[in-house]
């Protein structure tokens, strides 16, 4: 079992480089005293916590981690792609990716509810991950990017532990978190200092139900492509505007909504992208951020030109409360 459980009251804060080493030597250690020569499985999402757990594992047990990706269908654009050029082909991680986009996307067709499509995508999550892994034989420990805010949480009732089973009973494993004691921003130090790329280990907060929830209402294809397209765009301009990392969280939403234009002479009915950017320091409030016009515009000019189906772009001035940062 690893040692170090509960996060010690006079630990140091990580803040840098060095002491980010001394605990990837020390956690190294301990996964391999943990592991010895078993095999160890992991739900790779492409998140900072996953992402660093399974750059310490691969440090410390190679290709006995069996990192799984799965691509529900609502990550953004590029994330899938990033996943395996950084595990895969630079980490020489052994991963299996699977594509179980158009499962979800089935499941999903027609549900407008946001609980129930928040049920949907997690329980076939679940389902998805636990047919990998009956593929799979010799495995006795499932990895996990639990970090220490979560334990707080679900210790003072906020909400449930996210991560910890949900798997079937037949699929036990031994949990092994080697960033259990963390704080998020010591995850990042541990990430940049085993060398993941910025884009990975700086990314702004990203809900499990990806971009399912940008689409409000019930998920259609060409649709959520309108989401993922702009996002992209949106997240293009930011970062060359200087704005990746400073701003918060920042996305596009595409409501099941159409509204009059023109185009070349003739009457549209299009969909609308919402841009919302937004500070916070823990997502319980939120502040909007002050987007120059001019890049505001820039964005609209792409979007138009580029996303199909849009024939209105419109900037979300809501702090939270009033609203909340998602829409659904
Ligand atoms: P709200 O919309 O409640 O969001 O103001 C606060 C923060 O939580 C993220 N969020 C989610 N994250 N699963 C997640 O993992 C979800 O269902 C979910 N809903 C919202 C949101 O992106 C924001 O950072």
């Amino acid at each position: 079992m690893q040692q170090l459980l509960v996060r010690p009251e006079n630990m140091k804060r990580i803040d840098s480089p060095a002491l980010a080493q001394a605990y990837i030597d020390e956690q190294v250690a301990a996964i391999r005293e943990q592991v010895g020569g078993g095999k160890v499985l992991l739900a790779l999402s492409g998140g900072v916590d996953s992402s660093v757990v399974a750059a310490l594992l691969i440090k410390a047990i190679g290709d006995r981690l069996v990192a799984v990706h799965v691509n529900h269908g609502l990550l953004r654009k590029g994330e899938p792609e990033q996943v395996i050029e950084v595990f895969r082909n630079q980490m020489h991680a052994n991963l299996i990716y699977v594509d179980a986009t158009d499962r979800f996307l089935d499941k999903l067709a027609g549900v407008k509810d946001p609980e129930t499509k928040r049920k949907i995508i997690g329980k076939e999550f679940i389902d998805v991950f636990a047919e990998e892994a009956r593929k799979l034989s010799g495995i006795e420990f499932l990895a996990q990017g639990t970090i220490w805010p979560d334990i707080l949480e679900s210790e003072a009732g906020i909400k449930a532990h996210h991560n910890a089973g949900g798997l079937p009973e037949d699929l036990s494993f031994e949990l092994v978190e080697p960033v259990r004691i963390l704080f998020k921003d010591e995850v990042r130090m541990v990430g940049k200092t085993l060398g993941l790329p910025d884009g990975m280990v700086y990314r702004q907060p990203f809900p499990g139900p990806g971009l399912g929830v940008r689409c409000v209402g019930a998920i259609t294809r060409d649709r959520l492509e309108a989401v993922r397209e702009s996002d992209a765009i949106l997240r293009e301009e930011f970062a060359a505007a200087g704005l990746q990392g400073k701003v918060w969280q920042y996305f596009t939403v595409v409501p099941d909504m159409k509204s009059t234009g023109i185009k070349n002479g003739k009457r549209t009915d299009d969909w609308m992208v919402i841009i919302r950017a937004v500070n916070s320091v823990d997502a319980t409030s939120a502040t909007i951020e002050e987007v120059p016009y001019s890049l505001l515009l820039k964005i609209r000019d792409r979007i138009f030109a580029e996303v199909k189906g849009v024939n209105r772009v419109l900037y979300d001035l809501s702090c939270k409360p009033i609203a909340t940062i998602e829409y659904e």
